[in-house]
């Protein structure tokens, strides 16, 4: 059982429910890639601040930036090629703006607008739609053998792959949109060329909203025409990256009911959108339990090493459980276990610990 298949291609991408271990099994992979010698990135996001400064991710530039050699050579490891950032969100999406906006003026006045600033960090669907807009610039950017993405906690696992047409749907503004006629030459204020229902309408959301607020959402839109086209369009290329064969995605699971749940609807959707699965990480797994009471049986301190070995031995049969299930729709040869470890996984030594039981029997070196 070896993920190896996960590393044939180009790209990596780790997904799965919140907080089973994507950004730890994100760094493993991207950190296996690079001591096999290829040129490697992983884009975080929002990694424990322990795995951030082991990344060197003390700045937040939103570009990669090397993974020093001191901290591969603390490890015991040899220095590799792997360079590591943290996604910014605004700061991506800003990007886009400046790329997409018909001038330099107009770009700056829609990343000054408040209503740009509300929606660009909180919109829903925007951090998922960044990394993989972030992933699309550093691929045509050519500079990367290996590009390991990781992936935001959302509700629904599977967000990521709307992201890009929920986000331009929402830029195409359909419902602003018919309030708001392409502004043609300034113009007296924002109710000036819209039909009589829509200034109706607009009357009643500015008592509500606030004329402040009102104004900055019509100037938004406004300033945004003529965008769209071009959103759309890198949206597109965006989902066709991710569908090509060197694009591979790995599911990140632990063993609870909920997140094996949301793994297995995300594995089916993965396959109903012609992804390539990758494999299937099943982390944090408990061990058996051997703390036997021995001869301490009958006194306080045996009966409660009893205890704690009995619920342990529940939460095992819940897991136990958990397993079978994924067993029953994954074919094991796609997956690896991963046991709970005593430690955070925080350094690139427990990181290597962990790579080694991804690539396990496989290409992976013995290095220790
Ligand atoms: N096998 C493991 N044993 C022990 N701790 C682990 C293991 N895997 C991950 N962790 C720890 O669990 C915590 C959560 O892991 P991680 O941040 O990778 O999850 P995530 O899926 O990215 O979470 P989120 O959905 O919030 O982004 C981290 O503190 C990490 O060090
Ligand atoms: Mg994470």
């Amino acid at each position: 059982m070896s993920l190896e298949s996960a590393l044939d291609g180009q790209i990596v991408i780790c997904a799965g429910p919140g907080g089973v271990g994507k950004t730890t099994v994100s760094a493993a992979i991207a950190m296996e890639g690079a001591l096999r010698g290829r040129q490697t990135c992983v884009v975080t996001i929002d990694p424990a601040k322990r795995l951030a400064d082991a990344l060197g991710l003390t700045a937040l530039s939103n570009k990669p930036s090397p993974v020093p050699d001191e901290a591969f050579e603390a490890a015991g490891l040899p220095p590799a090629p792997l360079d590591a950032m943290m996604l910014d969100t605004k700061t991506t999406f800003d990007d886009l703006v400046h790329r997409y906006a018909k001038s330099e003026d107009r770009a700056q006045s829609i990343i000054d607008n408040r209503f740009y600033q509300a929606i660009s960090g909180a919109l829903s669907g925007t951090h998922e739609y960044m990394a993989m807009e972030k992933l699309y610039e550093l691929y045509w950017m050519g500079n990367y053998d290996l590009i390991v993405i990781d992936t935001p906690p959302t509700r629904n696992a599977l967000d990521f792959l709307d992201a890009p047409k929920r986000m331009t749907s929402f830029l195409e503004g359909r419902l602003l949109k018919w309030f708001l006629v392409p502004a043609v030459g300034g113009g007296r204020g924002v109710f000036r060329a819209m039909n009589l229902a829509a200034v109706a309408f607009l009357r009643v959301v500015q008592k509500v909203i606030g004329a402040e607020a009102l104004k900055d959402t019509a100037d938004f839109f406004a300033n945004f025409e003529g965008m769209y086209d071009g959103f759309k369009e890198r949206a597109q290329a965006v989902y066709e990256l991710l569908r090509q064969d060197l694009t591979r995605f790995v599911v990140v699971v632990s063993p609870t009911d909920q997140a094996v749940e949301e793994a297995l609807f995300l594995v089916s959707s993965m396959t109903s959108h012609h992804l390539h699965f990758g494999g299937l990480v099943v982390n944090r797994i408990h061990p058996r339990f051997s703390g036997a009471a021995g001869d301490a049986v009958g006194t306080p301190l045996g009966d409660r090493l009893a205890q704690i070995a009995e619920e342990f031995e529940q939460v095992r049969r819940r897991e136990e459980r958990c397993l079978k299930r994924l067993e029953s729709e994954v074919p094991s040869r796609r997956w690896v276990r991963i046991p709970y470890m005593n430690r955070d996984v925080a350094n690139l030594s427990s990181l290597n610990d962990v790579a080694e039981m991804i690539f396990a029997g496989s290409g992976h070196l013995a290095r220790d």
